[in-house]
This record gives structure tokens, C-alpha cells and sequence, in this order.
């Protein structure tokens, strides 16, 4: 899915909520990917000047999963730990988005190369 405005977040939270129910998540997991999607959608098209969603349901024996992966082609993030530190923002945030999604998924991982650009990926498995 593209990232480039508002609208983008808003369709990307509706695909990742209808994905999350077909994964059979319950209402509190539902809730927890798709407020981690939409901190990273924003993040994608407010600091990475837009970009990609992919959205993929993982299947490991009966264990189900979502995952997202969002891209951007922007100035990626120098320091990525002070990133991920609450409060740490470049923005007029909270600087809460990156830390706070990482609580709500149990697998996170971000890579970024100044010039280059930024990829975040979340998984949450049911
Ligand atoms: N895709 C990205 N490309 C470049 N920099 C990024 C990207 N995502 C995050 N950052 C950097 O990481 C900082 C922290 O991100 P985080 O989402 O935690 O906070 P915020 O977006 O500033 O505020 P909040 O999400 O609470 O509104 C950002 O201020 C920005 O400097
Ligand atoms: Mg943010």
C-alpha cells in the first residue's frame, strides 16, 4: 500500500484491523498492530517522505501472524537507539511512535542508512 497522506494511514489502519481479524486476533491484539501500524505509517510520510506498507499474514503450523514491512527512500535515521528512546523526537511529536510500537509487537526490527532510506518490521503473532 502507498504511504503519502493522511487518507494513506487511515486506509492502511482499516487493511491492517480487517487483516488482524481474518488472522483471528482478539480485539486487544487487533488493536495493539493496528496502533503500531498507523505510529509507523505516519512516521513513514512525515519523516521518510512517503513510501510503502506490505502486509503479509504468516502461517507457522497452526500459529498465526502479521506482519508489516514499511519503506521509505528518505533520509533513513542516523542514530537509531536515540530513536527508539521515549520522548526523543526531530519532529514536533511526542517522540513516543517508534519506542510505542515496539511494545505492541513481539518481533521489531529496523534498519535505515543516512541518504538512503528507512525499513521498519513488525510482527505480531496471535
Ligand atoms: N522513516 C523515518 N525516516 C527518518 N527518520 C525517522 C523515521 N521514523 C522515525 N524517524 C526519526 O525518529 C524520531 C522518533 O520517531 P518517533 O515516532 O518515536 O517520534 P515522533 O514521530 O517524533 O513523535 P510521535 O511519534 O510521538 O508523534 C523522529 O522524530 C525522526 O527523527
Ligand atoms: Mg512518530
Amino acid at each position: 500500500m502507498e504511504l503519502r497522506s493522511g487518507s494513506d494511514v487511515v486506509a492502511v489502519r482499516q487493511a491492517v484491523r480487517t487483516w488482524a481479524i481474518e488472522a483471528g486476533f482478539t480485539l486487544v491484539d487487533q488493536t495493539k498492530i493496528v496502533t503500531a501500524a498507523s505510529e509507523l505509517a505516519r512516521n513513514t510520510i512525515d519523516y521518510g517522505g512517503g513510501g510503502i506498507a506490505r502486509l503479509e499474514i504468516l502461517t507457522e503450523g497452526n500459529r498465526k501472524g502479521l506482519r508489516i514491512a514499511f519503506e521509505d527512500e528518505g533520509p533513513g535515521i542516523p542514530d537509531i537507539q536515540k530513536a527508539l528512546t521515549d520522548h526523543f523526537t526531530t519532529g514536533n511529536g511526542l517522540g513516543l511512535g517508534l519506542g510505542g510500537a515496539k511494545r505492541l509487537v513481539n518481533e521489531f526490527d529496523i534498519s535505515s542508512r543516512v541518504g538512503e532510506g528507512t525499513r521498519v518490521v513488525i510482527t505480531r503473532w496471535k
